[in-house]
C-alpha cells in the first residue's frame, strides 16, 4: 500500500497546493493555529517539531514561520522536493528526509519535542496493524513528555452520508480560475475508514483528546496524544 500512496503523492506533488484556496496564506494560518495549540500545552518555540507526513510543507513551513525548529519526513520523494522549493520561497530553514512512518526511528536517530501528521495522513494506513506500527514509531521519535498532533477528516459525519464527491473548491490566481474536488468511490465494506481512540491508547499515547474545528479554528478535527514522562 505504501507504494500506491507514494505514487499517488509523487504525481500530485506539483499540484498539491490546489487543494487549498490560497495555499500560501493557508500555510501561514495553519502554522499560527498549530503553534497556538502547541504553546497552550507547553511546547513553545524554538522547540523541535517533526512533521512526519510533511508533503509539500503546508504545516511544517507554517510552524517554522512561528519560530519552531522543524524537521520533516514524508514517504513521497517528489513532495519532499517540492517542499524544499517552497521552503526556500518562504525563507525558512527546515531539515528533510524521505521516510515512511514505518522507517522513522531508523531514519531520525534522535528524539524531538513534538510530532505532527496533518491533512489526513494517518488514514492512508488501512489496517489496525499498520496504524499501530506507525504510531509506535512516531512515539519512539518523540522525547519523554512530548506530544503528537494529527488532523483527520471528520469521518463520523462523512460515514453518515458517504458522499461520492467532495465539495468543489474554486481557486483563483490572477485572472486564472480553477476548481478542485475529489471523487470518493466507496468499497462495500468501508472498514478502512474506521479510526478510533482505542488504537491510539494501545500504542501508548495518553490523555488523548479531540479538538474540533469550532474549538481550534483548524479546518479538520485534531487528535492530541501525550507521551509518558
Ligand atoms: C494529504 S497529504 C498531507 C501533506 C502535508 N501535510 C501538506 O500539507 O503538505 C498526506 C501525506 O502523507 C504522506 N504519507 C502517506 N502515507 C505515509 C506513510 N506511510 N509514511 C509517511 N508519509 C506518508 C503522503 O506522502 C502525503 O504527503
Amino acid at each position: 500500500m505504501n507504494q500506491e500512496t507514494k505514487s499517488f503523492y509523487d504525481s500530485l506533488a506539483d499540484d498539491y497546493h490546489l487543494i487549498f484556496a490560497g495555499w500560501k496564506k493557508s500555510a501561514k494560518r495553519q502554522g499560527q493555529i498549530l503553534a497556538g495549540i502547541l504553546k497552550g500545552i507547553g511546547c513553545k518555540p524554538p522547540a523541535e517539531i517533526l512533521d512526519c507526513s510533511c508533503g509539500i510543507g503546508t504545516q511544517a513551513i507554517g510552524l517554522a514561520l512561528q519560530g519552531y525548529n522543524v524537521l520533516r519526513t514524508d514517504l513521497s520523494p517528489k513532495s519532499i522536493l517540492r517542499a524544499k522549493k517552497e521552503t526556500r520561497r518562504f525563507g525558512v530553514k527546515i531539515e528533510y528526509r524521505t521516510a515512511s512512518f514505518q522507517e522513522l526511528p531508523a531514519v531520525m536517530g534522535k528524539q524531538v519535542d513534538a510530532a505532527i501528521a496533518c491533512d489526513n495522513s494517518l488514514p492512508h494506513l488501512l489496517t489496525d496493524k499498520s496504524l499501530f506500527v506507525a504510531l509506535r514509531n512516531i512515539q519512539a521519535v518523540i522525547g519523554p513528555g512530548g506530544v503528537f498532533l494529527a488532523s483527520i477528516r471528520d469521518y463520523d459525519a462523512i460515514l453518515e452520508s458517504k458522499p461520492n464527491v467532495t465539495q468543489r473548491m474554486k481557486l483563483e490566481s490572477g485572472r486564472k480560475q480553477s476548481f478542485s474536488f475529489q471523487e470518493w468511490i466507496w468499497k462495500k465494506k468501508a472498514h478502512v475508514y474506521t479510526l478510533n481512540h482505542f488504537i491510539l491508547k494501545k500504542s501508548g499515547f495518553r490523555n488523548i483528546a479531540w479538538l474540533m474545528p469550532n474549538q481550534s479554528g483548524f479546518y479538520q478535527p485534531i487528535v492530541v496524544g501525550f507521551k509518558n514522562k
